[in-house]
Formats: structure tokens, sequence, C-alpha cells
């Protein structure tokens, strides 16, 4: 399967944001991008109204790690985003969720945490562009990847699910591999590629 690797400008500097995309744009597909609330996580990123200045040509994730995600649906379209993720943690109507970010006009995914089970997006799969394997607790970068996330992505395969989906959290080049050996195909990776000394290498690391 092609991969593709996502950059989280999580672990980028936010004093100069547009260099930062700048830098990684050349070996990436996608762009992925952490927006956290200080209540589903215990951590504050940043929103639309940063985003909205960010100039970017790749293709837009937004991983969104907040109670109530609907509520900014819209703003995060009109800032840039092609596919909204949802926590299904946060959702008690999913399939509702994932039918209000289509007529948002994104493409719908969910993230789910280590403690929730694949077959919490059984009944969605039909819907989804994306599932979000998450092999940390999200809320922060440079965590160690949960090496026992892995049958879950080969249980998400098993299903049936042909869309894309991959980890996210503690990826590397050796996680990477050991992800695309369980069916994953989008590597989203903050820290690795952030603070390596040729991001574009270490981008290029990840597709195995
Ligand atoms: C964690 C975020 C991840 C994070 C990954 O809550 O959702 O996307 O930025 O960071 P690394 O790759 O450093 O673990
Ligand atoms: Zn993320």
């Amino acid at each position: 399967m092609n991969i593709k690797v996502s950059p989280s400008i999580l672990s980028a500097d936010f004093g100069k944001l547009n260099e930062e995309v700048a830098s990684i744009e050349p070996e990436s597909d996608i762009l992925h991008v952490d927006i956290m609330d200080g209540e589903f996580v215990p951590n504050i990123s940043f929103g639309a109204p940063v985003m909205k200045w960010v100039k970017t040509q790749l293709p837009q994730d937004y991983h969104l790690m907040t109670v109530k995600p609907w509520r900014y649906f819209d703003d995060f379209v009109k800032a840039g985003a092609d596919r909204l993720i949802v926590h299904v943690e946060a959702c008690d109507d999913l399939r509702g969720v994932l039918g209000q970010i289509i007529d948002a006009g994104a493409k719908p995914g969910v993230a789910i945490k280590p403690a929730t089970s694949a077959e919490s997006i059984k009944g969605v799969l039909d819907l989804l562009d994306y599932v979000l394997v998450m092999t940390v607790e999200p809320g922060f970068s440079g965590q160690s990847f949960m090496a026992n996330m892995v049958p879950k992505m080969q249980q998400i395969r098993d299903m049936g699910f042909a869309g894309d989906m991959g980890p996210d959290g503690g990826i590397d080049d050796v996680n990477a591999k050991i992800c695309a050996g369980a069916g994953a195909n989008v590597m989203a990776a903050a820290s690795y590629v952030f603070n390596a000394e040729d991001r574009l290498a270490a981008l290029r690391s990840l597709r195995g």
C-alpha cells in the first residue's frame, strides 16, 4: 500500500509557523493539525484563528481533541480543513456528527483513544474517510509509542475498512514499519519530524 506521511505541526515552532510548514511540504502528503481544548485533553494548542494564517498546498487533516467538536466545524473548514477527525469518545451520536462534517463540506474521520476498541466504529465504517488509531494518550507530542495498539490497526483492516488508516503518537521510522505491517497507510508524526536535523530525510524514512 502506498504510504502517506502526515507531519503534525504540534512540534513546530509556532512563532514561525509558515516557515515551519514550508520546511516539511516537499516530502509530505498531508498536514496534521492537532486541535486541543484543555478539556477533552489536558492541553490547549490553537484553533481556527491561528490556522487561517497558515499557507500550505497540502491537504489538511484536523484532529479535534475537543468536547462538542461540532461547534467549530464551519470555522475549521473556512480555515482550510479538508478532513475533520472527531474522537469517538466525544460523540454520543457518532453517525449524526459524521453527517455534520459532510454537511460542513469536509471529509469525515474518527480517532480512537488507546482504551477504545475497534468495534466502537464498526457501525460507521461506511461513512469514514480516515481512522486514526491513537498510539499514545492524546494531549502531547513526544510520548512513547504503544506497541499494543498494533493489533487494533490490523483488526480495522480485518473489518473490511479500505480507507485511510494509521497511527498517531510516537511514530518514527521503526514504528512506522510495524504499523504498515498491520495495514496502516497514513503516518502522522510530530516530534520525529520536527526535531530531526534533516526533516525531509525523516519524512522519507516514514515511507518505509
Ligand atoms: C497527540 C497528537 C499527536 C502528536 C504526535 O495528542 O494527536 O498528533 O502531535 O506527536 P509525536 O509524533 O511526537 O508523538
Ligand atoms: Zn494528532
